[in-house]
């Protein structure tokens, strides 16, 4: 028996579609790639100096043929590339309602934030079958985030979120790699996925069972709605929308109408950006009044404001064409 996987395991829900079309190209390369090197050394030999071999060279086109060496591959081509698509947009779009975790990279950790308030080292725990919206940024360089058993790869960079997605589909432990070269223990870099059954799960969240380096936060959403007493959002960005900045309720996952014309989806890069830089994106109908505060919130209050922000559900009053939500 050879103890030499090809392939990591199979563990979440598109594992096995990514290795499907994995597996139809390396199956295409080859039928294409043996005849050629058949015919290389075929001909190599055929025509060899001193063989005796029809070298007159008679003129002669086939259009079918040509027809048919344009076309095969044409369609081939397209049909992998239709493929892969779906494929990719599948594996880049998470699904409407996941569980969101904060994951931090830095020199050289991974640091994650659970919405119920606990905070991981080098480790995550998650729920099999649910998905799991990871939401990431560095505090330093760009890393990269790769759980090989869920086929998940995503750079993890400074200044801004990055997201990914995985369902896991089977309980166990799985490695998680920093796959961008990031500065001397960049090798280190490295932790686990820890998926168990939801009840499993469940007891893991309310502390009955946590790892050695889990610690217990607030929820994040509370951590948030303190800070956003504390840094004074409040007085501008009031519920009713009738603050000097637009209100929050229901913004995040709508369309904001910019200034410029614009329109963007409030997504969490959005939301990130509006805190650190307000003067990028101006809402319509504001002022661009509203004050930086980079360097005044460190990378995880800006995930607990971000997470506060989203839980922000309701009726949005400052604009007209608000998406409903559902
Ligand atoms: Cu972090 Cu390599």
């Amino acid at each position: 028996m050879w103890d030499f996987p090809l392939f990591p395991e199979q563990a979440s829900s598109f594992a096995g579609a990514v290795d499907l079309l994995f597996s139809a190209l390396t199956a295409l390369s080859l039928l294409v790639s043996i005849p050629i090197v058949f015919l290389i050394f075929y001909f190599a030999i055929k025509y060899r100096r001193g063989s005796n071999a029809d070298r007159s060279n008679p003129p002669g086109t086939d259009v079918r043929l040509e027809v048919i060496w344009i076309l095969f591959p044409f369609l081939l081509g397209t049909g992998i590339f239709v493929w892969a698509a779906f494929l990719y947009f599948h594996i880049m779009r998470p699904p409407d309602h996941t569980l969101d975790i904060y994951v931090i990279g830095r020199q050289w950790m991974w640091q994650i934030q659970h919405p119920e308030g606990q905070r991981e080292i080098n480790e995550i725990h998650v729920p099999t079958g649910r998905p799991v919206k990871l939401i990431m940024t560095s505090q330093d360089v760009i890393h990269s985030f790769y759980v090989p058993a869920f086929r998940v790869k995503m750079d993890v960079l400074p200044g801004r979120f990055t997201t990914a997605w995985f369902e896991a589909t089977r309980a166990g432990e799985y490695r998680l790699f920093c796959t961008e070269y990031c500065g001397t223990d960049h090798a280190d870099m490295m932790g686990r996925v820890i998926a168990m059954e939801p009840a499993q799960y469940q007891e893991w969240l309310s502390g009955r069972a946590t790892g050695a380096l889990t610690e217990f936060g607030e929820p994040l959403t509370a951590a948030g709605a303190q800070l956003f007493e504390r840094l004074g959002c409040d007085s501008c960005h009031q519920p009713d929308g009738s603050g000097r900045g637009p209100s929050l309720l229901g913004l995040f996952g709508s369309q904001v109408q910019l200034e410029s014309g614009e329109v963007v989806t409030a997504d969490e890069d959005y939301l990130r950006e509006s805190i650190l830089q307000p003067q990028a994106k101006i809402v319509a109908g504001f002022e661009p009044i509203m004050p930086s505060y980079e360097g005044q919130v460190s990378e995880e209050q800006l995930q607990q404001l971000v997470a506060y922000i989203k839980s922000l559900d309701g009726e949005a009053q400052d604009e007209g064409d608000q998406e409903p939500r559902e």
